[in-house]
């Protein structure tokens, strides 16, 4: 009852209007002006015609893939803490998790939602993204969102499950200059970024929900990233592990901010790297687009 009322509170026009001043405000004081969109979408939930257009697509096909109801299909499930191991460095391979059978319904909600698929769309059109992976294609849901940016020349989406890569494969026919691969992360990282033309610009690591897993992911990118690339962190408040990997990963000099949206986490590359030691800006954006609680995952029971 104390909830619902904070939340009315909350998501009333005088504080979002009050929220979104604050969003100005942190602009002032340096935060990336690329994400006002963002932030004011994610407090206000009113979008363009081309965004609306981009979510209309991920969301019939989010509809299609959940029709097909009680059919079952293979997904890596993100594995325990410590399965991993403690090794991040680029040479210690994590193991994946355990591979799990989950329905087509539940295939479609596993896919980033409306609200953040959406999100993830602007945060690549407002940074001018033109060479993007993706780590975890699933159905290809929110592969939709990241590749329908308009400077994008290059998408590569990755998934391990044979079965889900076919089905990401449908969802982005449509969309040129992606290719899905259905391999493990690993893998498609030797197979497919040393002989790109371009470094990448905007990494978006959205499987494999492990610690020590999510930091070795981002050491193996590290080399094929440009300067100023964005690197987007999924599901950072998933369970404490991966908050842990967040707040890890959060202070690496390599970034010039970190910003902390509760589901994900969003950090900029330093324009020049350099061999100081100075950690990023941390932006907690949570007080602005509402807090969010630290998971307890279904599938480890
Ligand atoms: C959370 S889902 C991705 C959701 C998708 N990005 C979306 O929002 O539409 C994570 C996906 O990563 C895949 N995955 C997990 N670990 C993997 C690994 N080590 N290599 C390849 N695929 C993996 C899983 O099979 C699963 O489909």
């Amino acid at each position: 009852m104390i909830r619902k009322l904070a939340n009315a509170i909350f998501d009333s026009a005088i504080m979002r209007g009050f929220r979104i001043k604050r969003v100005s405000r942190l602009i002032s004081t340096g935060l990336p002006k690329q994400m006002r969109p963002v932030l004011n979408y994610l407090v206000t939930r009113t979008v363009d015609e081309n965004t609306a257009a981009v979510a209309k697509l991920a969301e019939d096909r989010r509809r299609e893939i959940a029709s097909q109801g009680d059919k079952r299909i293979e997904i890596y499930y993100s594995p325990k803490p410590g399965s991993s191991g403690n090794d991040s460095s680029i040479d210690a391979r994590p193991q994946t998790g355990k591979v799990l059978e989950f329905t087509m319904r539940d295939i479609a909600k596993t896919g980033k939602n409306k609200t953040w698929g959406t999100a993830l769309y602007l945060i690549a059109r407002e940074f001018e993204s033109s060479v993007g992976i993706e780590l975890g294609a699933c159905a290809g849901i929110s592969g939709i969102y990241l590749s329908s940016a308009p400077n994008l020349k290059k998408f590569i989406t990755v998934e391990g499950s044979e079965a889900l890569a076919k089905i990401a494969q449908e969802s982005l026919k449509s969309i040129k200059n992606v290719k899905v691969i259905n391999a493990l992360f690993d893998e498609a990282i030797d197979s497919e970024l040393p002989s790109l033309d371009s470094k990448i610009d905007l990494a978006y690591i959205d499987g494999h929900h492990e610690k020590t897993a999510t930091i070795h992911y981002f050491n193996r990118l590290l080399p094929f990233l440009n300067p100023n690339s964005v690197v987007i962190f999924d599901d950072i408040s998933w369970s404490s592990d991966m908050r842990d990997a967040w707040n890890i990963l959060s202070k690496r000099s390599e970034f010039a901010d970190a910003m902390d949206l509760g589901v994900i986490g969003v950090c900029v590359m330093k324009t020049k790297f350099d061999s100081t030691e100075v950690e990023p800006i941390y932006w907690n954006l949570q007080p602005i687009i509402g807090r969010c609680g630290i998971g307890k995952p279904l599938g480890w029971n």
